[in-house]
């Protein structure tokens, strides 16, 4: 039986497109200052940001903008985003981008009531009391966090990459109109695809917890449509089907809904941000090395139903195998599909990462003892893991 939970997620979700006509309806249930935010550029490129710009100045709102956030968002970027929302008295924040703008603009929202360094908030020194109206226009698909109430952010002076949770992160509303991921390169949506996958089974599928068979068979959904649609966006960028497919799936991966009581020990984003934080790695890569050494390196025959569990139903893995062929088959298919059918690239070493930090990012992945999860890993476990994906 599954364990008690509470199920509450109040972002309203505007899917599909002409849907940002809404956009300044909504913004003005809580003021007219508002400050967009967005990343390198991509929205300027696209065209983006002066359609949105243009559609909430012609409804009489005041548009301040900060620019420049970067992917694996630091924590000075929240620092002076803050520091434009006090000085001009902002109402509302519009992140434009992916997860990492969005996850910045987050922590800009709450930072903006705390007048110290927005860390302190991250490493819970202080906590988040306030947190300006939060709205996103999803550009790329893959964290989710368009829809829960995390951010991740970075700290390069201290190679920390931390996640932060709380209520007050959570959108009010999110535009999702997968149009706009057409420009997303085949790289991120081949990275952001491995996240979604990431989200799925390292947060909830794999897992110690106690299950809704309903919500099980949702996770494998999740994953199907993953593998059915990212090939299909990489090969025809401007696809709609497989780009609304992947929009709502990452969404759905990662809001909340597949918790039900399943203590939440996602491991590989525990070691994945290790990578991020020493090597400001694209975060959904790291985590398409790491899944299938992880999961070979817990494999035993204790795991083993499991493995082959998620390559029956998630590729067609012939059930007829004993357990453990059938585990080992099913990690044949993932890597082939990450690796060749993604195309990401299969090892850390192709990205010119060695051993030399794996001991101590084993021992923060570890905060020090154990990383809890589907299979209890010690600091030595986990550099092991490391070594496997050399
Ligand atoms: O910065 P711009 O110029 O916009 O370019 C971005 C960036 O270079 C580009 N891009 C985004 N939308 C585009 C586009 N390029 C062309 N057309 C578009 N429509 O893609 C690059 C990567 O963007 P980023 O936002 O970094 O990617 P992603 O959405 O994968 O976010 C990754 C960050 O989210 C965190 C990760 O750790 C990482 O820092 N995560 C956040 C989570 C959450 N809030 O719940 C959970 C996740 O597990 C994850 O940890
Ligand atoms: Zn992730």
């Amino acid at each position: 039986m599954a364990t008690n939970f509470i199920f509450q997620n109040t972002t309203k979700i505007y899917f599909g497109d002409n849907q940002l006509e809404s956009l300044p309806q909504e913004v003005k249930k809580h003021g007219t200052n508002i400050l967009i935010t967005y990343g390198g550029g991509s929205i300027k490129k696209s065209g983006l940001l002066d359609k949105v710009k243009s559609l909430l100045e012609n409804a009489g709102i005041s548009v301040f903008e900060f620019g420049g956030i970067e992917p694996n968002p630091r924590h000075t970027s929240v620092n002076a985003g803050a520091k434009i929302c006090k000085e001009n008295k902002i109402d509302a924040v519009l992140a434009i981008g992916g997860g990492s703008v969005i996850d910045c603009t987050k922590a800009i929202a709450a930072a903006t009531f705390y007048e110290g360094d927005a860390w302190d908030l991250v490493i819970h020194k202080a906590q988040i009391t306030k947190a300006l109206p939060i709205f996103t226009i999803l550009t790329l698909s893959a964290t989710g966090s368009e829809m829960d109430c995390g951010a991740v952010i970075s700290n390069l002076d201290t190679n920390d990459k931390l996640g932060l949770v709380d209520p007050h992160l959570q959108p009010t509303a999110s535009f999702l109109n997968p149009e706009i991921t057409y420009t997303v390169s085949k790289f991120q949506t081949a990275a952001g695809s491995a996240d979604i996958i990431a989200h799925v089974l390292d947060c909830y599928y794999f897992s110690r917890g106690h299950k809704l068979e309903m919500v099980d068979q949702v996770m494998e959904v999740v994953l199907k449509t993953v593998v059915k649609y990212a090939p299909v966006a990489i090969k025809d960028p401007t696809n709609y089907e497989a780009r609304a497919n992947l929009m709502w799936a990452a969404s759905w991966a990662l809001n909340d809904f597949l918790t039900v009581g399943i203590p939440q020990a996602p491991t590989c984003h525990c070691i994945e941000h290790e990578l991020s934080a020493y090597y400001d790695i694209t975060h959904g890569l790291g985590l398409a090395i790491l899944m299938p050494c992880w999961l070979e390196y817990v494999l035993d025959d204790s795991t083993a139903a499991d493995i082959k569990k998620f390559g029956v139903n998630v590729f067609g893995v012939d059930p007829k195998f004993s357990d453990m062929e059938g585990a080992k088959e099913a990690l044949n298919r993932f890597r082939n599909f990450l690796y060749n059918e993604l195309g990401l690239d299969s090892s850390l070493t192709a990205l010119k990462i060695d051993k030399t930090n794996f001991e101590i990012m084993a021992k923060k992945a570890c905060f020090g003892e154990v990383l809890h999860g589907y299979r209890d890993l010690t600091p030595k476990d986990v550099e092991n893991i490391f070594e496997m994906c050399l």
